[in-house]
């Protein structure tokens, strides 16, 4: 059984409905008046970004850009490009990131700088993870789910090799998968 593949479950269903429940209470408090772009990093804040946009209540569209960090996935070989940009103009708009995990951060302040130099009104971000023990590079994180511990989660959007994004909870990775299939 591929759920096998999970030693622990570290949040389940239930606790993510909640955190994302009044993270979106929040979010509808700090932009109130305002209309807000989701800008999602494909394809982790994929289940997270469309869970957070029906906690929302307020005007605001979505658009997704996908990230790509050359080489191994494990290390972050600081090396960001982007397969896909913004389908629409962000400029003058309030923008709010919507990442899966912030680990090293270099994913994050490579986005950061490129929305920046298309001048939205103001950019913040939300992310669902934290994986505060690897930060190598600090940036401003306005809305945390969760703080995570140094280990690799799966699942509700997180892969590894593609697989286990459609899992329900995050939980922590057999270290037997790595071993079996190092990718
Ligand atoms: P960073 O640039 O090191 O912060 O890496 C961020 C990206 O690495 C995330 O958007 C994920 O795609 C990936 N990543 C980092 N840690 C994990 C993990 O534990 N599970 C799955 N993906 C991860």
């Amino acid at each position: 059984m591929w759920r096998e593949a999970i030693q622990q479950v570290l949040i389940s269903e239930t606790e993510l409905h909640r955190r994302i429940e009044a993270l979106g209470r929040v979010i509808t408090a700090d932009y109130q008046g305002s209309e807000l772009v989701f800008v999602a990093v494909l394809k982790g804040a994929l289940m997270f970004s469309a869970d957070l946009a029906r906690a929302v209540d307020l005007p605001l569209t979505i658009d997704y850009i996908a990230l790509s960090s050359y080489g191994d996935r494990h290390v972050s070989s600081g090396h960001v490009h982007i397969p896909k940009d913004l389908s629409e103009s962000i400029a003058n708009k309030h923008v709010l990131i919507i990442e899966d995990i912030v680990d090293t951060g270099i994913s994050l302040q490579y986005l950061w700088h490129h929305l920046m130099s298309h001048h939205p009104a103001d950019l913040n971000v939300c992310v669902l993870l934290d994986k505060r023990a690897r930060r190598q590079v600090d940036l401003p994180i306005k809305y945390i789910g969760f703080d995570v511990p140094d280990a690799f989660v799966v699942g509700y959007g997180l892969d590894y090799q593609q697989r286990y994004r459609n899992l329900p909870f995050i939980g922590i990775l057999h270290p037997e998968v790595f071993e079996k299939d190092p990718g």
